[in-house]
């Protein structure tokens, strides 16, 4: 193979991948212990040993190692944050390296397993970064472009996401067929209706917004376990008499998974020592500061995504287990509950949905397939919303973690016949 073949990439908020075209077959390359995808974690040992990736990095969080853990850094992207420096395990680093180092580990593990250098990638990318700011979405594109560029890619193209994995979902449609590729992943939510032209499928409209599982998290987070830690509780004022709320902002740090790292400061533990001798409620307040000391916001944030999981699965007894925090401490989430907090997220998710087949120029009756793809769109609200708008159609299940890499993958061979998706 020459090293002109582009590694297709899609570097995820949740998870990532990488694939290669080898005459004409999609070769997903075995990324991590002879999988396909790997959790998008990195973790820095307090001892400055060297970064671990991936499952690695989630493995030394969980046995409570000391060091600097950090997930979902996709959604930093385009944010001044990105390029702020950080002490971290030793060195000040920044977000935008850390994601180059990241994804240099993804080209040396291609490069080991198929003997070849890469110099060239075909990243998928989100239809929008930031779905409300055209600007920072701009921005967001060139901090990834420069990540690649950091992590010894001489050339980057990018992809949307829900077109690579059209061009995965269609093959074998019937001339004429239209689709719907819905990709709920764990940023955002993106959207392309395809017609099938040829052997290739026709790009009609994308669309997308940010808005994915870390955010149906972030809900959970916020509704369910900030209340235990002391969200919603008052403190009293310094001088005077009477009561003030305790500030939300805290709270919503640690329910929002790319800014726990940045919580563990000592203005942070001061603000929250401070905030706990005024409070009226110590002994819930008493538990935040405690996880700011032992540095538990992913765990809560695992906790969190693992309760979600199970509630959707409607699993009996499904519960957010914090017993890390304190012994035999699980607040219960029915599937009742699960629904009424995300219910103004399906209400985004229905609304896009509906602004992406009006771009088509169709109707939703004349989509003939529904292609779910993402982890997200195994919540049962992605499926309620896809129904409601398109109750005829023909509703699949992708692969839900590997559809947009075989895509990018297919797409590095695509001559751009017109019309056709190709890399920007
Ligand atoms: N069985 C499941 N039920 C519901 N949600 C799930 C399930 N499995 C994974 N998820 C959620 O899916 C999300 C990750 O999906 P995925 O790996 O497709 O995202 P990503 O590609 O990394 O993110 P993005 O494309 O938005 O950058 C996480 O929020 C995770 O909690
Ligand atoms: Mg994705």
């Amino acid at each position: 193979m020459s090293s002109s073949t582009p590694l297709a990439i899609d570097f995820g908020t949740s998870n990532s991948a990488a694939a290669l075209l080898r005459q004409g077959a999609v070769h997903r390359i075995l990324i991590e212990r002879g999988q396909p995808t790997l959790p998008t974690a990195v973790f820095f040992p307090a001892d400055e040993g060297p970064m671990r990736i991936g499952s690695a990095a989630v493995e030394a969080l969980i046995a409570g190692e000391e060091g600097r853990f950090m997930r979902a850094l996709k959604s930093v992207l385009g944010l001044p944050l990105i390029q702020e420096r950080r002490l971290i395990s030793g060195r000040r680093r920044s977000v935008q390296e850390i994601i180059a180092a990241f994804l240099e580990q993804i080209r040396l593990r291609a490069e080991a397993q198929t003997g070849h250098r890469i110099t060239r990638a075909l990243s998928g990318r989100p239809v929008h970064f930031h779905s409300a700011d055209a600007a920072k979405d701009a921005a967001a594109e060139r901090d990834l472009r420069a990540c690649y560029h950091a992590a010894g890619f001489e050339e980057v193209s990018f992809l949307a996401e829900p077109e690579a994995a059209a061009l995965a979902a269609a093959r074998g449609w019937r001339q004429g067929q239209i689709g719907l590729i819905v990709d709920i992943g764990g940023g955002t939510s993106d959207f392309t209706i395809v017609r099938q032209d040829g052997t290739h499928p026709r790009v009609l409209a994308s669309h997308g917004v940010r808005l994915g599982g870390t955010d149906f998290d972030h809900a959970l987070s916020l509704s369910h376990v900030m209340p235990s830690l002391g969200l919603g509780t008052e403190v009293r004022r310094e001088m005077g008499p009477g009561l003030l709320p305790v500030p939300v902002a805290p709270f919503a740090d640690l329910a929002t998974w790319a800014k726990i790292p940045f919580l563990y400061t000592p203005e942070t533990r001061r603000m929250v020592a401070e905030l706990l001798r005024l409070s009226v409620a110590p002994d819930r307040l008493g538990r935040l500061a405690q996880v700011l000391d032992l540095e538990l916001g992913h765990d809560i944030a695992f906790a969190v995504e693992a309760g979600k999981i199970a509630a959707n699965a409607g699993e009996k007894g499904a519960a957010i287990d914090v017993s890390f925090i304190e012994r035999d401490l699980a607040l219960p989430l029915t599937r009742t509950a699960l629904s009424a907090t995300l219910r103004p997220h399906k209400t985004t998710i229905a609304a896009a949905l509906h602004t992406t087949v009006e771009r088509a120029g169709l109707r939703a009756a004349e989509v003939d397939h529904v292609v779910l793809v993402g982890g997200s769109s195994l919540m049962s609200l992605v499926l309620e919303a896809v129904r409601d708008l398109c109750p005829d159609a023909e509703i699949e299940h992708a692969e839900a973690f590997t559809a947009v890499v075989d895509g990018l993958a297919l797409a590095t061979e695509m001559r751009a016949p017109s019309g056709a998706p190709h890399p920007s």
